[in-house]
């Protein structure tokens, strides 16, 4: 068979993480707090690193609370603030695993539509004026997984004015914030929403990695919130596993700290904005009928085919792996339709293996419609 080419996963190839300083700032660690590094530690993570996201975020240290990857910060928030029966709001469609650990938990999930600057307020609006009264919404405001756009400054703020109204939580689930690779930063949620002269948010709880500017291998995440919140989970989370792994937050502390890091995550931006930008151009020349938002940064572009064409997203993954392609199904990140979908992960997959990865993505697509 053709050499695999894989769009599925979300993930860094291996040539972009700097091993090299990664193994450098393990020594650094090492040396410099053997007993810390060695330690158990307590539910609110590795002092040094908890310190350092605080002064990123401007926000006291108790707000912030780090984790084993933002997974593990994502299943501590739902498992404090979302019961059997809860409404809760998500992006249509969204990440597979936070929906799948919702609908795990009994929560009734309502998909709201994503448009190419993010959740359809209109749609929201129209939910909550028509009763619905959700306890949590999870936006993925950057880059969105799968979908690959971004939130607008614009329905940020409206969306924060619906929190306020209506009284739900906004989990702002950011993990892709810092791989930008065009376009302008926008304030976070978290930021908008404290109060004048105050740092602490009132109806947002923010989650963020280490996974996409370090690698994944570190299981690295956090969670910054309202510090009653942050406490509550951090009982929650000695219970668990009474620390988050110290040498896996302390090489994280002493490598996001060096002098190699901002050429580091330079590195992985140029990476991806090279793959980003050759797989529009190869999508443009072999599948002209997909539609797709050029993402701004991210790992992720969601291909959508013409509807009512018979397009079956299980039919055209089976076809692109006989032709050695892995894609994930559209239908896996929303309960109902997406049959004409696919999510491409361009992350792993070097920007030479593109064209020729998208030339046999094209033949699966008719060969799946044959
Ligand atoms: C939206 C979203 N949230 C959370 C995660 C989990 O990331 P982590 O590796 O920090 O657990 C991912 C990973 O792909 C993601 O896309």
């Amino acid at each position: 068979m053709a050499d695999s080419i894989s769009f599925s996963r979300g993930a860094p190839s291996a040539d972009i993480v700097d091993v090299e300083g990664l193994k450098q700032a393990a020594v650094r660690a090492f040396e410099n707090d053997p007993a810390g590094v060695t330690g158990y530690g307590t539910a609110i993570g590795y002092v040094p690193l908890r310190r350092l996201i605080a002064d990123k975020h401007g926000v006291p240290e108790d707000h912030v609370l780090v984790t084993n990857g933002s997974m593990q910060a994502d299943a501590f928030l739902f498992d404090e603030v979302v019961g059997k029966g809860d409404a809760v709001v998500t992006e249509r469609p969204t990440y597979d695993r936070t929906l799948l650990g919702l609908r795990e938990r009994g929560a009734d999930v309502h998909l709201v539509g994503l448009q190419e600057d993010g959740i359809d307020i209109d749609e929201l609006r129209g939910l909550l004026e028509g009763g619905l009264r959700p306890t949590l919404a999870h936006v993925i405001p950057n880059f969105q997984n799968p979908g690959g756009s971004t939130l607008s400054l614009e329905k940020r703020r409206a969306l924060l004015a619906l929190a306020e109204q209506y009284g739900f939580l906004i989990f702002e689930d950011d993990p892709y914030v810092d791989v930008r690779f065009t376009g302008e930063s926008l304030p976070r949620m978290l930021e908008l929403d404290a109060p004048e002269g105050s740092t602490t948010p009132k109806n947002v709880v923010y989650a963020c990695s280490f996974s996409k500017t370090v690698c994944p291998g570190v299981r690295v995440g956090y969670l910054v919130g309202n510090p009653e919140l942050i406490a509550k989970i951090q009982r929650r989370a000695t219970n668990t596993y009474i620390s988050p792994s110290q040498v896996s937050q302390a090489i994280v502390y002493e490598f996001v700290s060096s002098d190699r890091f901002p050429a580091a995550l330079q590195n992985v931006k140029d990476a991806l904005a090279e793959r980003a930008g050759t797989l529009g151009t190869a999508l443009r020349e072999h599948l002209p009928e997909a539609t797709f938002v050029q993402p701004e940064g991210g790992y992720f572009l969601w291909v959508s085919l013409p509807e009512g064409k018979g397009h079956d997203c299980a039919k055209i993954a089976k076809e692109a792996a006989d032709r050695g392609v892995q894609i994930v199904k559209g239908t896996d990140f929303l309960i109902e339709g997406g049959e004409n979908a696919f999510r491409l992960a361009y992350s792993a997959v070097k920007a030479e293996q593109i064209d020729e990865g998208v030339r046999r993505l094209a033949e699966a697509v008719h060969a799946a419609k044959g």
